[in-house]
């Protein structure tokens, strides 16, 4: 293997530097000062030079937050101290009992509490040695845990390397929690849906979940982040968990902002009141806050009880679950046929709202929480969050109640429906199933897509239902039945005037709504946008191959399948035509080109496996890089393939990167 010359080494420990310390700006003072894609740029070089000097490898390296090798079993670690639990208490009168007995057992000296968020999420252990984070555990039942070090390197907010170089600090235990931000969890579940993949319950489940998962590389793309809320230094003397708090922070761990020093009970009181009412404006779910006497001689004295210190209280907010009566599960069918399942609840007021209905995703959801008809159900909701139904109460199922199977036939067709074999959804075979095109032209009118105001579910109902539209593109004809709208039920002159010219001026939509509005399979919003940017027409789309399609940075192999499966089939052409006849804007104003090699120089070297020196050429330039001839200190990567000579040499000794063809692949994806 080639040693690394002076120069990579030097490089490398710069590149290590400035990842490390962007992570520590962006993820854990959220202060981020470059952009993603800069980013990107400069850790795929520390992965492209580490990958060709394996001597360089290093357990604190930022590339280890990519993810490493899937392992089989994790291993025990015993946790030193133990992890304790918190005891609960939820009114007021609860928290001044806690008050009385520490005063209590502190006999003449008086606490001071440290009030913080009790965050809902999953806790850690977390282990340093000479400064580099060697150990990441599990709760597991207190004593012991699983070691999942690998996952736990792959989140951005956990330091590698902690930010001194002060001996008292190098060798620490942290305890921290483990979350996800409310909009990311959601974000993650839409994306999930859209692939057909099964989505999680809450931002809990869904970082418990990913945290016992073998694979990292998997763990590193799902949006787990973290706040520490405990530290134990051996060697250092450390005074109050508010001094521990600030030195966590000063060692380049995450600690949450809303922490507050008091010296009354009442104090403490207005706090969790406070966050009672606050708690949906943050970004992350919180279930209370956590009360702790702040000096650590204190603590001492006060010791703890059967795995709970009795310096510290977890003071919790009244929950946002209710049970109900799950009447029924109903089937919606959606505008590409997929069919949802929805629980019919007896109506229960929870998190300030009647809730009737809530989704139930797909069969292995209903399994998997083995919910049957008649069940009493417990219904959560959460800040933002949608109503869902996690759980049955035990005891209270009806005899007789069974396993809920999917019918063979579509509810509202009877056609037949099927479940392909990588997806959780079952579709309705039929396109021409009257729910699949109401769907489709709802999707096609709705406020993100053409936004034509008037045709809401319950016109385009009767619209279908008359026949007078059969699909989207028959809405710009209906100026041609302006008589027959005129004289239906709840119309007249007014608004079937109004509805003609919402119609009229949806012509007037940008070419990314239309494509949205099409109903293309996993094509939403975001993609079309991205569509919109790359290619300048709906035939250049049309024409695309699944190739092409894939080469768009964000289309992914399941998108660009469907895309090319949607203008494949005649009946959408057919369609399309229409569109076009009617006068919608079915061109780019001006495709831009998404640049992922801006300001990037290449030179092209040997005999490439698959891509001709002209293809390479045009890929690079297509995607906003720049071809030179010879290899200079200029030159940012050099892309080999097979018999280079006298230009890898000179890459070399430049310590320019080099990159194989797939690495060019991967770097335009
Ligand atoms: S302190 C001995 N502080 O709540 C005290 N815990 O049973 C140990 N939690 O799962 C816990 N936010 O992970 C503490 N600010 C916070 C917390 C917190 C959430 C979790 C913790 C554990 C449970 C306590």
């Amino acid at each position: 293997m080639a040693r690394p010359p002076h120069s990579v080494v030097q490089r490398v420990a710069r590149l290590r530097k400035e990842l490390n310390e962007h992570d520590y700006r962006y993820y854990v003072l959220a202060e981020p000062v470059i952009a993603d894609e800069e980013y990107d740029n400069l850790m795929q070089e520390l992965l492209n030079l580490e990958k060709q000097y394996p001597d360089l490898h290093s357990p604190d390296s930022p590339t280890q937050r990519v993810g490493g090798q899937p392992t089989k079993e994790f291993a025990t670690v015993r946790h030193d101290p133990p992890m304790l639990s918190l005891a609960n208490s939820y009114s007021e009168e609860e928290i001044r009992e806690f008050d009385r007995r520490v005063r209590n057992l502190l006999e003449d000296q008086k606490p001071e509490y440290v009030a913080e968020l009790k965050f809902d999420g999953v806790a850690l252990a977390l282990r340093y040695r000479d400064g580099v984070f060697v150990q990441g555990a599990t709760r597991g039942d207190g004593s012991q845990g699983d070691d999942i070090t690998h996952n736990l390197k792959t989140i951005r907010s956990i330091p590698l390397r902690l930010r001194t170089s002060n001996p008292a600090f190098m060798n620490i235990e942290v305890r921290a929690e483990a979350f996800m931000h409310k909009k990311e969890f959601e974000e993650m579940n839409k994306q999930r849906t859209a692939a057909s993949e099964k989505t999680f319950i809450n931002p809990r489940n869904a970082t418990a979940g990913t945290l016992k998962l073998q694979d990292p590389r998997i763990v590193a793309a799902r949006p787990i982040r973290v706040y520490s809320y405990a530290l134990f230094a051996p060697g250092a003397k450390l005074r109050s968990h508010f001094e521990n708090l600030q030195t966590l922070s000063r060692l380049g761990l995450p600690v949450n902002e809303h922490v507050r020093k008091y010296s009354t009970i009442d104090e403490v009181i207005s706090f969790w009141k406070m966050w009672g009412e606050k708690r949906d404006s943050l970004p992350y779910d919180i279930d209370g806050v956590v009360v702790k006497v702040n000096s650590l001689s204190h603590q001492n004295v006060l010791g703890s009880i059967s795995k709970s210190p009795r310096w510290a209280i977890a003071f919790k907010f009244s929950s946002r679950k209710a049970e109900t009566v799950l009447k029924n599960i109903i089937l919606q069918v959606g505008r590409v046929g997929t069919i949802t399942p929805v629980a019919d609840l007896e109506p229960v007021f929870v998190g300030g709202t009647t809730v009737s209905r809530a989704s139930l995703y797909n069969i292995d959801y209903i399994n998997e929480l083995d919910l049957r008809i008649g069940d009493t159900v417990i219904v959560e909701k959460g800040g933002d969050v949608i109503p869902k139904v996690t759980g049955f109460v035990e005891g209270n199922r009806p005899q007789g109640a069974r396993r809920y199977e999917m019918p063979s036939a579509c509810p509202q067709c009877d056609s037949p429906i099927y479940r392909p074999e990588d997806e959780v959804n079952y579709y309705c075979e039929n396109s021409e199933c009257p729910a699949q095109v109401r769907a489709r032209i709802e999707h096609f009118a709705q406020r993100s897509a053409m936004d034509i105001e008037g045709l809401g579910e319950a016109v385009v109902d009767q619209l279908v239902g008359l026949e007078l539209v059969k699909n989207y593109s028959d809405l710009y004809s209906l100026h041609k039945r302006r008589n027959t709208l005129v004289e239906l039920d709840r119309w007249g002159e007014k608004s079937t005037q109004n509805l003609l010219d919402a119609i009229e001026v949806s012509k007037k939509q940008p070419f990314y709504r239309v494509l949205h509005a099409l109903g293309i399979r996993h094509v939403g919003a975001s993609v079309a946008q991205l569509l919109a940017g790359t290619f300048s027409s709906i035939k250049e789309i049309q024409v695309a191959t699944q190739d092409d399609l894939e080469s768009v940075p964000g289309v992914g192999p399941r998108i660009a399948e469907s895309i090319v499966h949607f203008f494949g089939e005649k009946h959408n052409r057919e369609i399309i035509k229409k569109l076009e006849a009617a006068g919608l804007t079915l061109t780019s104003a001006s495709p831009k080109r998404k640049g992922v090699l801006e300001g990037k120089t290449f030179v092209l070297t040997g005999t490439l496996p698959t891509y001709s020196r002209e293809e390479a050429r045009s890929l690079i330039e297509g995607n906003g890089g720049k071809v030179v001839a010879t290899v200079s200190k200029n030159v940012h990567y050099v892309l080999v393939g097979g018999g280079a000579g006298s230009k890898l040499a000179k890459a070399r000794s430049l310590s320019i990167p080099t990159i194989t063809e797939e690495d060019f692949r991967k770097m335009i994806r």
